[in-house]
Parts: C-alpha cells; sequence; structure tokens
C-alpha cells in the first residue's frame, strides 16, 4: 500500500485530486458523486462579484424608483451569498471532505466581510478567482500586478483559512507575481484557470464561442509555470490546473511541483468515475517505481538545477525549425 496523501496550502489531503470550481461543485447532491468517487476536495462554483452585480442591475430596470438601486443590489447580494453559505454548511454536515470557497473578484474590498462569513460556514480554505483582462493602452503593469496583491491582502488579512489565488496564464512575469502574492499571505496558487474562448464563425461572419472543456495538450503552460515557480518560490502550495485528464498527467504535474491538481472537464466528460481511476493510476505508478509517498516525488523534475531549467525556459523550436523546410 503506497501513501497518497498530500499537502496543500496547509490542507491535509486525503489524496491530490480536487475538484475544480464548477458546475460539478454548485450543489450538494453533486458535491456527493464527487465524494463517493473518492475526490481529495473540493473547490465550490464561484460567486462571481459581476454575476452578482448584473442580477442587481437586471431587477432595477423593472424599478420605477432609481432610488431604489442601493437597496436591490444590497438586496441581490445578501440574498447569493445566504445560499452560498447555505451550501458550505450543508457540504460540511453531509460529507466528509475539504471544501474550499470560490470567489471571481476583480475588486480588493468587494469580498472581505464576505470571506468572513465563508470563514464561520465552515469553509476549509478560500479560492480567489482573479481573472483579469488588461487592455488599456495607457496602465502600467505593475498596477496590474498591485491589484492582485491587494485582493489577497485585503482577504488574507480578513481570516484564518487559508487564501489561495486562481491565476490566468496570460500575465506578465508569472514566479514574481507568484512570490508577490506568497508575501501578501496567499498559500496556494492555481495555475491556470481557463479563459472564455473567442472564435470565429467564417460562414455567418460572427463571434462565436470557442471550446469550453480543455484536452491533455492544454496541460503544458501548467507544467512550465510549476516547474520553474516551485524551484524558486518555496513556502507556497503549487496546485496544477488546466488539462489534467489522466494519472499520467496528475504525475506529470507532481513530479515538477504541484503538490495538488484540479480536474474539471475530464469529470464532465467521463463522470466522476474518472477520479477513482486516476487515483488507482497514481498508485499503480507509485508501485511500480517503488515511491512509498507523493513526497518522495513531488518536484523531482523541478528547475532546481541547471538542466531542467534550460528545458523549462526553452521557447522555441530550434532544432526543430533549423531541420525542417
Ligand atoms: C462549465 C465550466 C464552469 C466553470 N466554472 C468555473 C468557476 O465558476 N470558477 C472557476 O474558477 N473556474 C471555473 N471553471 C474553470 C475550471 O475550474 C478549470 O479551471 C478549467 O476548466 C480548466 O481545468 P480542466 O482542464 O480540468 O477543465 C469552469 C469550467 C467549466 C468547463
Amino acid at each position: 500500500m503506497v501513501d497518497i496523501t498530500t499537502t496543500y496550502a496547509g490542507l491535509k489531503l486525503k489524496n491530490p485530486i480536487i475538484a475544480a470550481s464548477s458546475g460539478l461543485t454548485a450543489t450538494l447532491e453533486k458535491v456527493q458523486k464527487l465524494v463517493d468517487n473518492g475526490v481529495g476536495a473540493i473547490v465550490l462554483k464561484s460567486l462571481f462579484e459581476e454575476q452578482i452585480e448584473m442580477q442587481g442591475a437586471s431587477m432595477m430596470e423593472t424599478s420605477d424608483y432609481p432610488e431604489a438601486a442601493d437597496y436591490i443590489a444590497e438586496y441581490v447580494k445578501s440574498e447569493e451569498i445566504a445560499k452560498y453559505l447555505e451550501l458550505i454548511k450543508n457540504i460540511k454536515s453531509a460529507c466528509d471532505v475539504p471544501v474550499i470557497a470560490s470567489i471571481n473578484c476583480f475588486r480588493a474590498d468587494a469580498w472581505t466581510d464576505f470571506a468572513k462569513n465563508i470563514e464561520s460556514a465552515g469553509a476549509d480554505a478560500i479560492e480567489l478567482n482573479v481573472m483579469r483582462l488588461e487592455t488599456d493602452l495607457f496602465a502600467a503593469s505593475d498596477n496590474f500586478e498591485s491589484q492582485y496583491i491587494d485582493i489577497v491582502k485585503g482577504i488574507a488579512s480578513q481570516v484564518k483559512i487559508p487564501v489561495t489565488v486562481k491565476l490566468s496564464s496570460h500575465i506578465s512575469n508569472i514566479p514574481a507575481l507568484i512570490d508577490k502574492l506568497r508575501a501578501a499571505g496567499a498559500k496556494g496558487v492555481v495555475l491556470f484557470n481557463r479563459s472564455y474562448r473567442t472564435d470565429v464563425n467564417i460562414e455567418n461572419e460572427c463571434l462565436t464561442s470557442g471550446k469550453i472543456f480543455t484536452t491533455e495538450a492544454d496541460l503544458h503552460d501548467s507544467l512550465r509555470y510549476i516547474g520553474l515557480t516551485s524551484a524558486v518560490v518555496k513556502k507556497i502550495s503549487y496546485c496544477a490546473s488546466t488539462g489534467v485528464h489522466s494519472a499520467e498527467a496528475a504525475i506529470k504535474a507532481i513530479l515538477v511541483g504541484a503538490d495538488a491538481v484540479q480536474m474539471c472537464s475530464a469529470i464532465y466528460k467521463e463522470g466522476p468515475e474518472v477520479i477513482g481511476k486516476v487515483l488507482k493510476g497514481i498508485e499503480e505508478w507509485m508501485q511500480r517505481k517503488g515511491y512509498q509517498t507523493v513526497e518522495e516525488f513531488r518536484g523531482r523534475l523541478n528547475a532546481s538545477d541547471i538542466k531542467s531549467a534550460t528545458m523549462f525556459e526553452r521557447m522555441q523550436f530550434m532544432k526543430y525549425f533549423s531541420k525542417s523546410k
């Protein structure tokens, strides 16, 4: 028997597989299925700052009293928050699984009170889903980073439970930002969130939405940045997300330095049973390789030596380009 327990952002997990934030974790019934299939932890579907504001705005359109705006916005927010807190309490009393709440936020001050309520409701951690797209021609890049840092500082200072940050891969110097997030109080980072895919329909000549689900081929950015950053920024946990569909992908992520991995598309496509398949695959691989614990192979292939650092930093297919016409 091998030991597949791990520690992620200070949480002791019975195994490294976390169900990622999505519709899969939006109700107690769905979470129960993930737990029955052995998941190590779950991240609840995000509560979206934007979504709450939009709901408030659409209710305001039906109101004859403009001065009702603030009242409606607050009402919608508190209703949504109350439902979310109820969900946390229900899952914690029905399931033996660490629950990571998820907030999608883009303002530093918007969720600080709510973070305390999440903690009181029994959540084990908070994942901040910070997805920003900077398009302002005149914005300084350090301004962009400081917004992430302010959000983490604002929330981490309010709660005792660990705060983690799920990042987009479309940001500048990722290792430097992660180091600053660690200093601001983040206990873990999730690399990476998947952004909405823009596509084009050439027959109708209109913009459309691209594929929602990932494939295993989408894993590479997570491997690169976990491999690079885990070698130089310590005292923060790493979780791989995007493209983890199999035991092989989970093992790769752990070998480059991940403490845990998140799965979403594979569960949507194959059902919660895929979790058991991945766990079995990890155990079989560990037995075949003679590893007793996850810690024995975690980070073995990160960028801590010059040879692997060079591999992670390679950006171009030089040999391929020079040989092919
Ligand atoms: C239908 C769907 C809903 C999602 N909802 C959220 C969400 O509410 N919050 C969040 O942080 N990520 C959300 N995600 C992103 C996933 O958590 C995950 O980061 C992404 O799908 C990449 O992982 P995968 O390759 O395992 O699918 C969603 C993804 C899908 C497919």
